[in-house]
């Protein structure tokens, strides 16, 4: 299908050109606001049947319908962008976490800078540390979601792990459990799931987008995988600024 460019969608700014990868989702919206916000000129890819999600950015973004796993689609979404921000979700048992982030590592331009979402699960260098419950909760909703062929998180995982064994500019943001409600401000984070700082695993869906835009500019997080927290749940408040 063609792109449906949206009059408008050329803003002034800072002169950035941003791609929302799943923007029709309910952090890809809050992703959207916070990239307008920020002045950037937004380009955003959803399933054909979400177009219509984005109707309150009409005249604003320029949107290319389309499977985000889907590699022509986002060459053409990607085509120019300094930044990709990518909502990496496990649905469906075709790969479409790992065909996603194999699509924005591919065809984004050299140096741009890629941000992908995930949840506690994943680690990196495996120096995570999990509360039993947590493990619990992740096992049987994971086999359970699979049997169902629902979601898989398996290819979650692997997409990360593409994404890590990349030598593009990436990061990769892991979610605490999730809620909607007024910003708190930027979240805290920190390398380790474990850390007393992140034991409150709660934060506002609109600061996990604005963590994820704001990485955009922050060259301190390429090659990071900050696990976060609302900065004001009691965790953070308590910990934020310990040494470790
Ligand atoms: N939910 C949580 O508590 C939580 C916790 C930690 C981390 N995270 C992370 O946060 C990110 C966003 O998760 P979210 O739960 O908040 O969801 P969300 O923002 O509502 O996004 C869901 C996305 O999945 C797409 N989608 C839904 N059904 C699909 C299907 N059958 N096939 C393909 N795509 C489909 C949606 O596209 P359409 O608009 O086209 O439906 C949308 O882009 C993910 O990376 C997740 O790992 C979430």
């Amino acid at each position: 299908m063609e792109p449906i460019v949206l009059a408008g969608a050329e803003r002034p700014g800072t002169g950035k050109k941003v791609c929302v990868v799943g923007a029709s989702g309910k952090l890809g919206r809050y992703l959207v606001r916070h990239a307008l916000d920020r002045g950037y000129e937004v380009v955003g890819v959803c399933r054909e049947r979400s177009v219509g999600k984005l109707a309150e950015f009409e005249g604003r973004i320029t949107v290319i319908p389309g499977a985000t796993n889907d590699s022509a689609v986002i060459a053409r979404a990607v085509r120019g962008c300094d930044a990709v921000l990518t909502v990496l979700v496990p649905w469906g048992v075709n790969n479409y976490a790992s065909g996603t982030a194999q699509a924005v590592l591919d065809h984004a331009r050299p140096g741009a800078r890629l941000v992908f979402s995930c949840g506690w699960h994943i680690t990196r260098d495996g120096k995570d540390v999990y509360s039993r419950k947590f493990k619990l909760y992740a096992a049987v909703f994971g086999r359970l979601a699979k049997l169902a062929r629902v979601v898989d998180v398996d290819d979650q995982v692997e997409a990360c792990r593409r994404v890590f064994a990349s030598d593009t500019s990436w990061t990769v943001v892991r979610g605490s459990d999730l809620e909607e409600g007024d910003s708190q401000g930027l979240p805290v984070w920190s390398r380790h799931v474990g850390d007393p700082v992140l034991a409150s695993n709660l934060t506002r869906r609109v600061d996990y987008a604005r963590f994820m835009v704001e990485a955009v500019e922050n060259d301190a997080l390429i090659h990071e995988a900050p696990a976060i927290v609302g900065r004001l749940t009691p965790s953070a408040l308590a910990h934020a600024g310990d040494p470790a």
